[in-house]
């Protein structure tokens, strides 16, 4: 038996059983919400030959019989032997063109399915919803304690550039007349994968790019854009910097005796050089400042484009809640660096939020 990973909600084990290596994945909080997963899993075999090819099987699940996880919700599918995006990101040795290639091959790939006609649902209207799942996000942003004041600073300087406050962004890109091409349009699903995050993603060969798995659906939407599945693979880079504290703050707000109302931050990421290359190589454009230098710009239609940066918005805010930590962890004793989970997240919202504004801004001028 093995431990692949173990975290607060989760754990995921490879065992043997009956000659054949398979996953557990046990969950430590309600079981209700892994038998949502098990639900949605099976949902997406049989809702399209994409998702059939990609999925490995359920073997197994239900509440554990005994032991110390007894009654907690668990399910046992195919083991997948290869690595996973991130694994081959963090711990692989590929050339730039191949990398390209892969990053290429997936996004391709994740269109198809996103494009998917048949997973439309015309139940709700779609600009409406995704707007108040937006605003829903941030309602809860607005309860964080930490959050507060970040949120009430009319200005704040981040790597040497002025921002204005997240409501401003928010409320601008809202009401942008520009998001009214998406009136009258239907683009939501009730089925989806929702999370192709690097680390749901493995490739059986190192040669064919194409032929990739995928595991860990979030089974908490009950609607969504097909384009937040692909939104989550991009916002892979970020989320990962942040799990795994691979980023510091510097800034002198924290700082006793510090009486000055202006925020100031400068971020730095901590990866080691090769694997920051990677991630650069892979992600880098997709967080241009013009989004006009995101390749996305070009491959889709203008009304996916919108889309996609609404998506990307919404992962970004509900990974600010989601990985809501109320601890400052000072890295240094004059309290001046400094990492948190929400304030990194909540720095790099601001940067997202003030590009697409820009963007919308600018097709009016
Ligand atoms: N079917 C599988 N085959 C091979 N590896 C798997 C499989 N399921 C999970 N893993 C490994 O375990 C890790 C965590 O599993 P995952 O279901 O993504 O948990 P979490 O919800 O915590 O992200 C994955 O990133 C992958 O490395
Ligand atoms: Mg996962």
């Amino acid at each position: 038996m093995e431990v692949l990973k173990n975290s607060e909600k989760f754990s995921v084990f490879k065992i043997r059983e009956k000659n054949k290596n398979i996953i557990l994945k046990i969950a430590h909080k309600d079981p209700k919400k892994i038998l949502r997963e098990v639900k949605l899993l099976k949902k997406l075999s049989s809702s399209s030959i994409f998702f059939k090819s990609k999925i490995p099987k359920i073997i197994n699940f239900g509440l554990v019989k005994k032991g110390l996880s007894k009654n907690k919700g668990f399910y046992k599918q195919d083991f997948i032997k290869g690595l996973t995006f991130s694994q081959i990101i963090q711990t692989q040795k590929i050339s730039k063109k191949n990398l390209g290639l892969l990053i290429k091959t997936l996004i391709n790939q994740f269109l198809l399915i996103t494009r998917e006609k048949k997973l439309i649902s015309k139940k709700k209207n779609s600009l409406n919803y995704i707007k108040k799942t937006i605003r829903f996000e941030f309602n809860k942003i607005k309860k964080r304690r930490l959050l507060l004041n970040l949120i009430n600073s009319k200005i704040i300087t981040i790597d040497g550039e002025e921002y204005k406050d997240i409501k401003f962004y928010l409320e601008g890109i809202l009401n942008s007349r520009v998001l009214k091409k998406l009136i009258n349009h239907h683009f939501l699903a009730e089925i989806g994968h929702w999370n192709f995050h690097g680390g749901n993603i493995i490739f059986p060969s190192n040669k064919k790019f194409g032929k990739f798995h995928l595991i860990d659906p979030d089974a908490t939407w009950n609607f969504n854009d097909p384009f937040f599945s692909l939104s989550r693979f991009i916002y892979t880079y970020p989320h990962d910097t942040m799990e795994f504290d691979k980023y510091s703050i510097y800034s002198e707000n924290f700082r006793p005796g510090n009486n000055k109302d202006e925020m100031n931050f400068k971020c730095k990421i901590l990866w080691k050089k090769e694997i920051l290359r990677k991630y650069n190589v892979a992600f880098n454009k997709f967080f241009a400042k013009d989004l006009k230098a995101n390749p996305l710009f070009k491959n889709l239609n203008e009304l996916e484009f919108l889309r996609y940066n609404l998506t990307i918005i919404l992962c970004f805010i509900r990974g600010i809640n989601s990985n809501y930590e109320q601890k400052i962890n000072f890295l240094n004793k004059k309290s001046s660096i400094f990492q948190n989970k929400s304030i990194y997240l909540y720095l790099l919202t601001l940067k997202r939020l003030k590009s697409f504004k820009n963007f919308l801004d600018k097709k009016y001028e």
